[in-house]
């Protein structure tokens, strides 16, 4: 079976969509590929409680646990590899995951590990996209599906959503709008990488 690990940090709304997709779908027909893990780096992320009550295989590595190590940031991935590659995955999604990743560690997933960001890149990488986009005039928003590369929030576009930006949206309006987008095109995207593989 062609293993698919999701990291997340907080609500997993993403993870869902995409367990949900790969259901309906029958990624595992289709595909031969299953969410095989859900990678959280925080233990009280509400995602991991929809997850455990699907059944999935859960696991918490929490980074605030390594802060005291000489390189808490190498330490904390040394234990996300080892979660990782005992599924010996096809894919890592980052779904909502808030830590950023060494370059070792990118470069380890080269072409496997995917993100998806909720701005239309390459504008608005980082935080706080939805009231950047407002702050600046956008006329419209949207989400990236994108490979992850060793710089934040780059790497080879695999997908986008775009929204309209509406008179009186704030941040909370504009990101619900895009989240809907979001759960949207990261299973769609997954799906054409998983037929490349095939
Ligand atoms: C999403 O907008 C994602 O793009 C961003 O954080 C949000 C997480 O949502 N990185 P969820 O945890 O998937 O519900």
């Amino acid at each position: 079976m062609n293993n698919i690990v999701i990291l997340i940090s907080g609500g997993g709304s993403n993870m869902r969509a995409l367990v949900e997709a790969s259901r309906r779908d029958d990624w595992a027909r289709q595909y031969g590929a299953q969410v095989s893990l859900v990678l959280s780096n925080r233990p009280d992320a509400g995602g991991l409680d929809w997850a455990r009550a699907q059944g999935l295989a859960c696991a918490v590595v929490d980074h605030r646990a390594y802060a005291q190590a000489a390189e808490p940031r190498v330490a904390f991935e040394a234990e996300l590899v080892r979660h990782i590659d005992a599924q010996a995955p096809v894919l890592v999604l980052l779904a909502g995951f808030m830590r950023i990743l060494t370059p070792s560690f990118v470069q380890r997933y080269a072409g496997r590990l995917l993100n998806i960001h909720p701005s239309l890149l390459p504008a608005f990488t980082g935080l706080h996209t939805h009231q950047r986009a407002i702050d600046a005039g956008c006329r419209f928003a949207g989400a990236t599906v994108h490979e992850v590369t060793a710089e934040l929030d780059h790497g080879p576009i695999l997908a986008q959503a775009v929204v309209p930006v509406l008179p009186g949206d704030d941040a909370d309006t504009l990101a619900t709008r895009v989240l809907s987008q979001e759960h949207r095109i990261y299973p769609q995207a997954v799906a054409q990488r998983l037929r490349q593989l095939r």
